[in-house]
């Protein structure tokens, strides 16, 4: 994620000189250094030192240790912290960086890594419109990027749009499958899975319709369509798909907990 993030700041013009990194593998800094000429070093101190916003993107299990060694130098700069780990609350963030720091606490998901990803953000009373401006600019550089008024909204980002590339994939290997199953080549049926569903999301981004709407224009009375939606209504689609997310949301209020010092 850090690499898409950074990769994505160079890309929409930022300069990579301005951009530090640090990492426990020297061979990923020296890759970094290599790939993307920016600055790096092992000592995650040192390049707090320096920095006005200072994105952790470690996994959540070894965020408490991380933010404890960098708190002084977060506390000494009053620089933004912007959190991309899953399931840590800003209680917890607050509790290890001190509980006056600036946090923005975001969740990405994976598309972020073809610069088309969908973040939800959201900040601690601490954070400034200009820093909340820059925290808005980072995850931009990789996909959209929205506000949500309550933390407890990022278990529902979770379950929708965190996990929700995995549901598309089930939906493709399922068509993917029924496909081969009628006879046709698997190569055949990937290519026309694959592209039927970047023009049904092109079509849905590009429209000011609502899916309803731009699902009924597709399907003609009595048609091939309407058949197949028919054997999906009937066999309740929509109540699984509700049932799914919800479980997502329970599991990210949970792991959120087990996670977490609150
Ligand atoms: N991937 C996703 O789709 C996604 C979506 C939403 C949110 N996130 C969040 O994004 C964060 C990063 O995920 P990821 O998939 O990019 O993880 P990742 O590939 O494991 O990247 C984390 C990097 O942090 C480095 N690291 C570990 N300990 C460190 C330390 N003490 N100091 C400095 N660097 C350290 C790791 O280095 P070594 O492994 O070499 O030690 C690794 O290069 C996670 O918190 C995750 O919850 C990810």
């Amino acid at each position: 994620m850090a690499t898409s993030l950074m990769s994505g700041l160079i890309a929409s013009g930022h300069s990579p000189q301005q951009i530090w990194v640090s990492d426990t593998t020297p061979a990923i800094l020296q890759a970094h250094r290599d790939n993307l000429n920016v600055n790096v070093s092992p000592d995650n101190l040192k390049i707090v030192q320096e920095a006005e916003v200072v994105v952790l993107a470690v996994k959540p299990q070894v965020l408490r240790e991380v933010s404890l060694q960098i708190a002084p130098a977060i506390k000494q700069k009053e620089a933004l912290v912007v959190s991309i780990a899953a399931g840590i609350s800003q209680t917890s963030l607050a509790l290890w960086l001190g509980g006056n720091t600036a946090i923005v606490r975001c969740m990405p998901n994976t598309p972020a890594l073809v610069l088309t990803g969908a973040t939800a953000l959201h900040a601690n009373p601490n954070v400034n419109d200009e820093q909340k401006d820059l925290a808005e600019n980072i995850l931009r550089a990789v996909g959209i990027s929205l506000w949500v008024d309550d933390e407890g909204e990022l278990d529902a980002v979770t379950a929708v749009s965190g996990s929700g590339p995995a549901y598309f994939f089930l939906m493709m290997e399922a068509m993917e499958q029924a496909a081969v199953d009628m006879g046709l080549t698997e190569h055949t049926a990937r290519l026309l899975v694959q592209q039927t569903a970047l023009g049904a999301a092109k079509i849905a981004l590009e429209s000011a319709e609502s899916p309803t709407q731009l699902r009924e224009r597709v399907t003609s009375p009595g048609g091939t369509t309407q058949k197949a939606i028919e054997t999906f209504q009937q066999n309740g689609f929509a109540e699984l798909v509700s049932k799914a997310l919800s479980a997502a949301r329970e599991r990210s209020i949970e792991m959120s907990k087990q996670l977490g010092a609150d």
